[in-house]
């Protein structure tokens, strides 16, 4: 069996000795050297070139790299009849819930004010408030979401979520659907975006949203750039409706050097960072998959393309 690894941003070598570890007979091709592509039989990528998949007359499974699959499925040629499945793994999952903690406590603290304050030289106290003070709004309680959502009130924070369908999770209010997008919003410190993105998330983070939220919210876009309407944002931190923005995805990848959110005194630029997957960890997951793969067990994680996630 044959597993073509393609992605410009995991390691390939830490990546074919975790699976060779575990499936010596397992052969790892690594793009661009994928041989004869007919003895491909599955394929472990993020961000492979459109194109690469449909080039492998017998591809049975495709495993992402990545949990969210926005950018295979808008690969036309990708094979329509291959499963799907996304990334789930604890490595994954703790990085996130941890960037998450990071930026709701530099808000929580005003790091942010003392950043802008610092450049003035300025010197002005804002005296703490308890955790309970900051309340956290999480779009989508996937994976993702509902590790985030215990972490935060692990820490005392106030937390509530919204997703498509209600959650139970302890000390978590649950909004559903987009008649309750409206109540979620109302009261929130900090909006954290976890969301996948599809036609129905596409463009979420616009002035109509900013709107509902108090003035003076933050914003964390965790999800993907196309979420984000960036005009909007910038016309809400103008305005002060919301003070302040962490960018970890953008619309372009890398972002481009003449972009003005690079120079934006209020918002904050990471490079698409929040969270990866450790080979030794999510290795499990691949593994497992194609033994359910190679005895023709139902596969995990499968991806419902039809609902894009
Ligand atoms: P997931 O487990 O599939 O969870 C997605 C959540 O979004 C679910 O709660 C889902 O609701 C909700 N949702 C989807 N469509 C919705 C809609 N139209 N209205 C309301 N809620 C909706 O995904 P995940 O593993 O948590 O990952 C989430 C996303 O994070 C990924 O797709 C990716 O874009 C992003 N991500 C970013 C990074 C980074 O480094 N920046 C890293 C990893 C992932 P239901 O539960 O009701 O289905
Ligand atoms: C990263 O963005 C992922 O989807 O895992």
């Amino acid at each position: 069996m044959a597993l073509l690894f393609a992605s410009p941003d995991d390691d390939p070598v830490a990546w074919s000795a975790a699976l060779r570890r575990r499936l010596p007979d397992l052969e790892v091709r690594v793009f661009p050297d994928i041989g004869d592509p007919a003895q491909i039989d599955c394929a472990l990528v993020w961000l492979p070139p459109p194109g690469l998949l449909a080039r492998l007359p017998n591809l049975r499974a495709i495993f992402s790299l990545g949990a969210g699959v926005d950018r295979l499925l808008e690969d036309p040629t990708l094979p329509p009849d291959v499963p799907l499945c996304r990334m789930v793994d604890p490595s994954l999952t703790a990085s996130m819930a941890e960037f998450v903690l990071l930026h709701v406590l530099r808000y929580h603290r005003d790091l942010d004010v003392y950043e802008a304050q610092q450049r003035r030289a300025e010197w002005r106290l804002l005296l703490p408030k308890p955790p309970s003070a900051t309340v956290v709004g999480l779009l989508g309680l996937g994976e993702l979401g509902t590790a985030s959502a215990r972490l935060l009130r692990a820490h005392g924070f106030g937390v509530v979520g919204w997703s498509r369908t209600r959650k139970a999770i302890e000390g978590v209010r649950s909004f559903a659907g987009p008649a309750e997008l409206p109540a979620f919003l109302e009261g929130l410190s900090v909006l954290v975006c976890l969301l996948p993105l599809t036609p129905e998330t596409r463009g979420i983070l616009n002035a109509a949203l900013f709107a509902r939220l108090p003035e003076g919210a933050r914003l964390v876009n965790l999800g993907r750039g196309a979420h984000l309407v960036e005009e909007h944002l910038e016309a809400a931190l103008d305005s002060g409706r919301l003070a302040h923005a962490t960018l970890d995805v953008f619309a372009r990848e890398p972002l481009p050097k003449e972009h003005p959110f690079w120079r934006h005194p209020k918002i904050t630029v990471t490079p698409h960072v929040a969270a990866y997957c450790q080979p030794e960890s999510a290795a499990e997951l691949v593994v497992e998959n194609i033994r359910r793969l190679r005895s023709g067990r139902p596969l995990l994680h499968l991806v419902d393309r039809a609902r894009g996630y």
